[in-house]
């Protein structure tokens, strides 16, 4: 039977934290799923074809990964896919409370879905998609944060939102 595991997110972008996790879980799965929310509340910076995109490239050559979107209840997608695992990262304690809360949300909505939460190296430890998108709007230095196709990314994009009339 393989090995199947979901790692989900909003991706908006990808940053080399998510990167080094991807490395970390990939090595122990057969099948290792990164699923991008189609978040509908959030106004993301880059559309669900433009974060795949970025992932794609992020992760060309690792065989075993794969990206996809995904849209309701993650346990209902992890269930689709066959996974019986969810990835999710902790940097700090202060990402606990959350992750704790969804983990036990998901258990009850489908006990038989584990989560499984992995520790990225220490560098990335304070690196978020938040702080990333807020660097580039504000003309700070991304490399190290994030690949540098997605570095051009978010230079463009913020580009473009400064170019737009308010
Ligand atoms: O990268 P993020 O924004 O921290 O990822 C959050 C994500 C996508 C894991 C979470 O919002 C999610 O699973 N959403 C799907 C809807 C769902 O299943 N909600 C109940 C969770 S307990």
């Amino acid at each position: 039977m393989k090995r199947i595991a979901v790692y989900p997110g909003t991706f908006d972008p990808v940053t080399n934290g998510h990167l080094d996790l991807v490395e970390r879980g990939r090595r122990l799965f057969d099948r290792f799923i990164l699923a991008i929310l189609e978040n509908r509340d959030k106004r993301p910076m880059f559309t669900i074809p433009e974060r795949a995109a970025m992932l794609r490239e992020a992760t060309v050559g690792l065989d075993n990964v794969e990206v996809e979107a995904f849209d309701g209840l993650l346990v209902h997608y992890a269930r689709r896919v066959g996974a019986a695992v969810i990835v999710r990262g902790i940097r700090a304690v202060t990402d606990f409370d959350y992750e704790l809360q969804m983990a036990m949300m998901n258990r009850r909505l489908a006990s038989s879905v584990e989560t499984l939460f992995l520790v990225p190296s220490e560098e990335y430890s304070y690196v978020s998609s938040r702080l990333v998108r807020e660097i580039a709007v504000l003309g700070g230095d991304l490399s190290g944060l994030v690949p540098p196709p997605v570095a051009a990314a978010l230079r463009a994009r913020a580009a473009e939102l400064e170019a737009r009339p308010r």
